[in-house]
């Protein structure tokens, strides 16, 4: 069986996941103790579809590896199984190909609930119908111009709402569920 695909992810409220530059300070927030379920989330995942692009920024970041214990393929057509450092060869994959390709490549590993992340790669998928659900954490903050988190479909899509949730921070998580 193909693995379940989720999206768990922040936006402005005007749709955006990062600036124009890839930057994130608008995403820094009070969120005292709570993470919004973002723990929950992923120890629920087993892998990740992870876009190169937020692949290269977590790299690039200087933070420890946050997805240890996760199987991460990286979608991308210009990096390569040598670019990848070496403390992450055997957890982090570099692959192309269709959406239904790349999960297949997961099922054959036998993973079960993979994780999408990045705004190209969750676009892609989501046109190729092969995301189930979405969690949206809604940052009250218009930013205007950025990279987004949605984009052009061949069709609607249509999804149905699961949940919500409003915070004393003033964020708002909706969880939605993909209709096939
Ligand atoms: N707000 C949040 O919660 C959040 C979460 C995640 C990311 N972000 C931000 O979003 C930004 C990155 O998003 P993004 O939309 O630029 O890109 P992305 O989805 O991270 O990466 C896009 C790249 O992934 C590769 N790719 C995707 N699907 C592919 C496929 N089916 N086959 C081959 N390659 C594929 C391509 O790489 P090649 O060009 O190598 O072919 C494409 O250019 C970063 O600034 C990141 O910090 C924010």
């Amino acid at each position: 069986m193909k693995p379940k695909t989720s999206v768990y992810i922040a936006t402005s409220v005007d749709g955006f996941i990062a600036r124009p530059d890839g930057g994130l300070d608008w995403l820094e927030h009070d969120s005292g103790n709570d993470d919004y379920g973002f723990h929950g989330f992923i120890a629920s995942v087993d892998s990740m579809i992870l876009g190169r692009a937020t692949y290269e920024q977590v790299l690039g970041s200087g933070v420890e590896w946050p997805y240890t214990g996760k199987h991460v393929i990286v979608p991308s057509t210009t990096l390569s199984a040598g670019d990848v450092p070496e403390e992450l060869r055997g957890e982090v994959e570099i692959a192309s190909g269709e959406p239904s390709e790349l999960l297949a490549i997961l099922e054959r590993q036998g993973f079960k609930h993979a994780y999408v992340d990045g705004g190209v790669t969750i676009q892609r998928f989501l046109r190729a119908g092969m995301i189930d659900e979405l969690t949206i954490t809604y940052i009250p903050v218009l930013i205007g111009d950025g990279i987004p988190l949605f984009g052009a479909l061949d069709g609607d899509i249509k999804v149905r709402h699961l949940s919500t949730n409003s915070f004393d921070s003033g964020i708002v998580q909706s969880l939605y569920q993909v209709a096939r």
